[in-house]
């Protein structure tokens, strides 16, 4: 399946036994929690306004998201409005180009929502994030959250 295959879909009753099943690379598992433990912490954290959803390239769950969707300002611990709170591909998925699309969906749904900013944080380390980030046009806020480094991705001018 090439990358113009690839959407997001809710995760339901269906399938969420296979997007629990994704996985990263051990060396990986410190810089993101499971689908299983992302789940969990949505449902404990209502007042984040968690929204997420499985990507797919074609049938095949190959990734997950978690944001924090238009949060209003003033709640107490929580980034927004707009933050991406989680994003995995699975091993055996990575590195053909997903992450990217995915994030252009996530931009552009956003955005449609009325965003004018993403923000996004991560733990520094070996292996990190930052260069996938930093590729699409994420820049550091100067802003530190709980040791990860927040990340913001403008959308005023995409
Ligand atoms: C980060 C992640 C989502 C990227 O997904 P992916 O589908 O493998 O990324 P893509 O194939 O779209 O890569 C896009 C570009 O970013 C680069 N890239 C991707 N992950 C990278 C990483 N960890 N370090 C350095 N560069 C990376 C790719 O080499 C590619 O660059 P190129 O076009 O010059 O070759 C995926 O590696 C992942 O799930 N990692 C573990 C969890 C994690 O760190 N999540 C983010 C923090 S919550």
């Amino acid at each position: 399946m090439t990358r113009s295959g690839v959407h997001l879909r809710e995760i339901t009753d269906d399938n969420r036994d296979a997007v629990c099943a994704l996985r990263v690379r051990p060396d990986q598992e410190g810089f993101v929690a499971s689908v299983t433990r992302s789940l969990a912490d949505a449902a404990a954290t209502p007042e984040a306004n968690p929204w997420y959803r499985a990507v797919y390239s074609g049938d095949e769950p190959v990734g997950f998201v978690l944001l924090s969707w238009n949060v209003p300002p003033g709640r107490a611990g929580i980034i927004g409005p707009y933050f991406l709170w989680r994003l995995l591909i699975d091993v055996h998925h990575q590195g053909h180009g997903f992450g990217r699309v995915v994030l252009t969906q996530i931009a552009d749904v956003v955005r449609a929502d009325g965003a004018t900013e993403l923000l996004t944080s991560y733990q520094p380390g070996d292996g990190e994030p930052w260069p996938f980030y930093r590729q699409f046009g994420f820049e550091p806020t100067g802003e530190i959250d709980d040791g990860e480094i927040l990340l913001r991705l403008d959308l005023s001018g995409r």
